[in-house]
């Protein structure tokens, strides 16, 4: 089966395209990186020539970039899902699977809102979509780390969630892909629609506290309280009818293929000057309020691959 995936080099979207190819399917990876763009179209009609199904698996995150305001994710995946729809059924692909997030029809405002309205757009194209709701992945533990750092420190937001391997929701997203009677009769699914997420309830938090302690990264996670109660009231845990499915966080974090490589450098939170040559006086009187510090480490942040 010819099938096109979105975000192709993303978190899920990277585990959805090794997946396909260990099945043996012919599989076409749209992001940037591969000269795809989904919100000019740039390369869309082209890629998308003789797909069968897409697996839309992008986000307007971009690796190592702050993260876009909840107007400009609104943009974006309003953009990608006219053009999946518009450009998808002119050359003639049959059916598309989105990954939604679950509890996502709850949020009013925010990141949540764009996504329940990218949510609402693609069911409402002409080619028959059918959604996989997930939990927040594994992987945006640290994302979340990566978005927070402040210095020395890493705001993470608390949350009530039941966090999930992305190559977990990769599985579910292939197998609804190439599920033979959807193929057979392609159409647009309605709710209650499918959830996965892992196996235990935690808190981000916790989850990043034990990600930097496993990678020994110099910072110190702070927890933030977010304005909107979803995050902790339990609207974003797994329904009754979730699949439940490994590993644990624990387990993923220790797995040397799942875990996101970190390229991590010393941050200190020293406030010592830099004088014109970039070199940072340690003289005591000068000297980092937290520890003595070379200058390169005074000019390092930590950095977060995903
Ligand atoms: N992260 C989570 O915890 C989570 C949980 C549930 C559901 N989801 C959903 O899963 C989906 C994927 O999330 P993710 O975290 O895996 O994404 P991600 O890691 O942020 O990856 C984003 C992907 O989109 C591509 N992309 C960005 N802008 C693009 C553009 N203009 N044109 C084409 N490709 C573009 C990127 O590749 P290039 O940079 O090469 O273009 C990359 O492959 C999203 O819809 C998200 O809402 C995420």
């Amino acid at each position: 089966m010819r099938i096109a995936v979105t975000g192709a080099t993303g978190r899920v979207g990277r585990h959805v395209v090794a997946l396909l190819a260990d099945d043996g399917h012919d599989v076409v990876r749209l992001s940037r990186t591969h000269g795809v763009n989904v919100v000019t179209g740039v390369g869309l009609a082209q890629a998308l020539a003789r797909v069968e199904c897409v697996i839309d698996a992008a986000s307007g995150s971009a690796a190592g970039q702050a993260r876009p305001t909840p107007d400009a994710a609104l943009e974006f995946f309003a953009a990608a899902a006219d053009n999946l729809h518009r450009i998808g059924h002119a050359v003639e692909v049959q059916r598309m699977v989105e990954v939604s997030v679950i509890g996502v029809d709850q949020f009013t405002s925010g990141h949540g809102a764009a996504k329940y309205a990218h949510e609402q757009r693609m069911l409402n194209g002409p080619v028959p979509v059918r959604v996989l709701r997930a939990a927040q992945f594994h992987e945006f533990v640290p994302q979340l780390i990566d978005w927070g750092i402040d210095g020395g420190i890493a705001r993470v937001p608390t949350m009530r969630i039941h966090s999930v391997a992305a190559r977990s929701v990769a599985r579910g997203l292939v197998d609804l892909a190439t599920d033979p009677e959807w193929a057979a009769r392609p159409t647009r699914a309605e709710p209650p629609f499918p959830e996965i997420a892992g196996p235990d309830e935690g808190d981000p938090v916790e989850m990043a506290t034990r990600f930097v302690t496993h990678h020994r990264l110099p910072l110190r996670i702070h927890a933030v309280t977010p304005d909107d109660p979803i995050y902790t009231d339990g609207r974003l845990l797994a329904g009754p009818h979730a699949a439940r499915t490994g590993p644990t966080f624990e387990k993923w974090l220790n797995s040397a293929t799942a875990a996101p490589p970190v390229r991590a450098v010393d941050t200190t939170g020293c406030s010592s000057a830099a004088d014109s040559s970039g070199r940072h006086d340690t003289s005591p009187a000068n000297r980092c309020p937290q520890r003595p510090v070379t200058c390169a480490q005074r000019n390092s942040r930590v950095v977060l691959d995903r």
